[in-house]
């Protein structure tokens, strides 16, 4: 019924503003006559955040709708089956926040992007047994008053006053008192309404605190023992008008709450209590913190007092890995956690400082990881809709962050016009082909098709007349672990060389598109812009022994793991000069975001297991363990993010909460782990677990649209026993240590092979 129903609603505002977060009423008699209800849908979406309520009950279990979407395109609206909510006399109720919408975004201070005035957008379809729909909607009939919360903003918190508590607002029968007034209309255009593709975000978890403490300046600090996003909620009764203020910090630096690099944000949430039994929950803010600082809590705080509420995502958790060694299962644990801070309705760079911005390189080159991990399919196709519609209205320039919130951001008038990005502005295609590959459904294809290819032919027309993508700014291979802390982008690699490896690629892979959606002609075009621009490579970036423009290990990963280095000559040396390169740096990491997810698959498809193990394994700063020998519980946007003395690193980029180095583990799950797609979509699978120095087993599974996949091995006296297990309707080629390939169907496989140790003592010698 709902779809087809038209609109009839209007997107309304309060009369006034009511410290930003106004409730709004409509209560409403049941048509009679008509029998009782088949069904009621309630849709609803918002210009800021909205929850709703039926009869004082909440519509769903949803928070922070609509999420944040390239609004100026798509306003995405929620469907909720409200069927058994209503009564004869009802009450439609909904507290707006400000959001993504009009509350601060980015680090320029600014509020207000979207728009200066919240908004509410609501059609309440009813369904009569006689098939008569009564609908209700949101217009100038509504009645509009102020709620407890007085403040609230993303970034900085909220402000909840019990006092101004008022019960039964969102029921039947309540009287308005003097505060209450009327609503306006807002002008709004009904086709920027969308249905969203992406689940909704909710509360997730619920997470404990694991100690409570005194800090030397006096100060009770929590901690939850999880780096983690969302917000505290509890049950506390006082003094009326007692406040209570909670500041939140993912580390603590000299026993204290560690808030600098929040930069601006400032994450603190304050409770004003009514002298009654009050219950806060802050639901118009969201923070990145493992630790709270509470101030002014009456009474001792105990554990039991407390609790943190997990926000993200609806998401479904398909894909797991553990193995021998403690420290990489952590690191694993790590960016799953990783995972779900930053996949709050749209996937972000960090949660908790003053960005959260969808970050187009990050997800680039996570979106293979987190498709493996959880059900990504729908939140990134969602997200891909905005990257697109922001795309189209740039003239196919890709913006670095998705939705496009800088473009209202003033830029220093030093800085040159945006331009597409290698690697950033690649998500346009490499997200759409990391889904195709998990999930082997081409929808996501054919609606990124016109994104993927202007955005290819876009870069193509960058290209300088040598056919090299080696002009105008680029990040590169951005947070090399050599470079200052204060100039992220000062990377050992040419930027030249990483533009134009990820252009090879990105070509590459549009020509693949095309051909699997039958546009023959593109596909021939892509592949001959492809060939050109690994002609161009190989003419002006590698010279006659096969050295490649500025020797470092990021850009021999590129071009191994992207396939630039035709022929096995030059791919052997480039093998041979990375893992020598690999060696010589005492096996710590020398890559940035653009090399790190590359260099051990590169290093693996080359013969050098050992190095790649190595380079895992390493716990010296910097390396990936690191974080974790320094208690890390997610994974962090500088491998150095704190020092080695406790101290947080200077750089003012210093989250403790960003997925990109952690696509990592995409190697950790195909390569220790031995599960990757042989077909799109696992229908046919490849198991080729290889071990390597310093992890006797691991177990990883992977549920698949065809059912659950699963790979354990363990070595025993340098004997390897493998076990695969295999959903009905799929087929594996398992591919034992010598490279001997068995094709197994459904079940159970076992396989032992004897002569493992001789083959990890020659990776040794290596
Ligand atoms: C973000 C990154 C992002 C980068 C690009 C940072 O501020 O946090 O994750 O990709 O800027 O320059």
């Amino acid at each position: 019924m709902t779809p087809t129903t038209p609109w009839q609603a209007a997107m309304i505002t309060p009369a006034e503003d009511f410290d930003g977060a106004p409730l709004l009423r409509k209560e409403f008699q049941l048509a009679e006559g008509h029998g009782g209800i088949a069904r009621a849908t309630l849709r609803a979406t918002a210009f800021g955040v909205y929850e709703a309520f039926i009869n004082g009950a909440p519509v769903g279990d949803d928070v922070l709708s609509p999420g944040w979407s390239s609004y100026e395109w798509r306003l995405r609206y929620r469907s909720y089956d409200v069927t058994s909510l209503l009564t004869p006399t009802s009450v439609l109720g909904v507290e707006l926040g400000n959001g993504w919408y009009r509350g601060r975004l980015a680090w320029h201070g600014m509020s207000k992007l979207y728009g200066s005035e919240l908004g509410f957008f609501g059609q309440l379809d009813i369904e009569f047994e006689d098939g008569h729909i009564q609908s209700v909607g949101s217009d100038t009939t509504w009645q509009s008053g102020p709620s407890a919360t007085t403040f609230n903003d993303l970034y900085d918190g909220q402000t909840i006053d019990a006092r101004r508590n008022q019960n039964g607002w969102a029921q039947p029968g309540f009287s308005p008192g003097p505060h209450w007034t009327s609503v306006r209309v807002l002008e709004f255009d009904v086709d920027r309404l969308a249905e969203p593709v992406s689940p909704p975000v909710v509360r997730a978890d619920v997470v404990k605190p694991v100690e409570i403490f005194t800090s030397p300046t006096g100060k009770t600090v929590v901690d939850f023992g999880q780096n983690l996003v969302g917000w505290l909620r509890f049950t506390v009764q006082g003094e009326a008008g007692h406040a209570i203020t909670i500041r939140h910090a993912e580390v603590l630096e000299d026993g204290e709450l560690g808030v600098r690099p929040l930069r601006s944000a400032k994450a603190a949430d304050t409770f004003i209590l009514s002298g009654g039994e009050d219950f806060f929950e802050p639901t118009k803010t969201f923070h990145g913190f493992r630790y709270t600082e509470i101030t002014g809590w009456p009474g001792t705080l105990t554990a039991d007092d407390v609790e943190a509420v997990v926000v993200h995502s609806d998401l479904e958790r398909t894909g797991t890995f553990e193995c021998s060694n403690e420290l990489v299962n952590q690191l694993h644990r790590n960016i799953v956690w990783g995972l779900r801070g930053n996949f709050l309705d749209l996937p972000t760079d960090c949660p908790q400082r003053d960005e959260r911005l969808g970050w187009t390189g990050d997800i680039a080159v996570f979106a293979p990881t987190a498709a493996f991990l959880y059900d990504v399919k729908g939140f990134l196709q969602d997200w891909l809709l905005d990257l697109a519609a922001e795309q189209k209205a740039a003239d196919g320039l890709v913006p670095i962050t998705v939705p496009d919130a800088l473009k209202y951001c003033p830029q220093p008038p030093e800085f040159p016009a945006p331009e597409s990005s290698a690697l950033w502005s690649e998500a346009s295609v490499w997200v759409p082909w990391a889904l195709w590959e998990a999930y082997g459904d081409d929808t996501v294809l054919k609606n990124q098709y016109e994104s993927m290819t202007s955005h290819t032919r876009r870069v193509e027309g960058l290209l300088s007349p040598t056919g090299l993508w080696d002009t105008g700014f680029q990040f590169g291979d951005w947070l090399d672990p050599d470079a200052e802390p204060d100039k992220p982008w000062d990377a050992k690699a040419d930027t030249g060389v990483v533009a134009t490896t990820c252009m090879f690629r990105t070509a590459s892979i549009t020509a693949q598109t095309a051909r699997l959606l039958g546009h023959q002609d593109d596909a021939e075009y892509f592949d001959q812009l492809a060939a050109r621009v690994q002609a161009s490579f190989l003419e002006h970036y590698v010279s006659g022994d096969g050295t490649i423009s500025s020797d470092c290990t990021t850009v021999y990963a590129l071009a191994i793991a992207f396939g630039i280095l035709p022929g096995s000559g030059l791919r052997v040396f480039a093998g041979e000069r990375l893992a020598e390169l690999v060696r010589k740096n005492d096996y710590r990491v020398s890559t940035g975001f653009a090399g790190t997810p590359f260099i051990t698959h590169a290093l693996t498809d080359t013969g050098h297991v050992d190095e790649a193990y190595r380079l895992l394994l390493e716990e010296g700063c910097p390396s990936w363990l690191y974080p974790v020998t320094m208690g890390a519980t997610t994974v962090w946007e500088r491998w150095d993010s704190m020092l080695p003395d406790g101290t947080i690193n200077p750089g003012e980029m210093t989250s403790f909460n960003h997925y990109a180095l952690g696509a990592v583990a995409d190697w950790m799950h195909k390569t220790i782990g031995g599960i990757s797609p042989l077909a799109p979509g696992y229908s046919r699978v490849r198991i080729a677990p290889v071990p390597g120095q310093g992890i006797d087993w691991a177990n990883t599974s992977l549920k698949t649209p065809h059912g659950t996949v699963r790979v354990e091995w363990r070595l025993d006296d340098g004997a390897l026993a493998l076990e695969a297990t295999l959903p009905e309707g799929a087929e594996a080629d398992v591919v034992l240590p010598g490279g001997e390939i068995r094709t197994v169907q459904a079940g159970t496989h076992r396989f032992d092979h004897r002569n493992v140790a001789a083959h990890l003592d020659h990776q040794g010698s290596r």
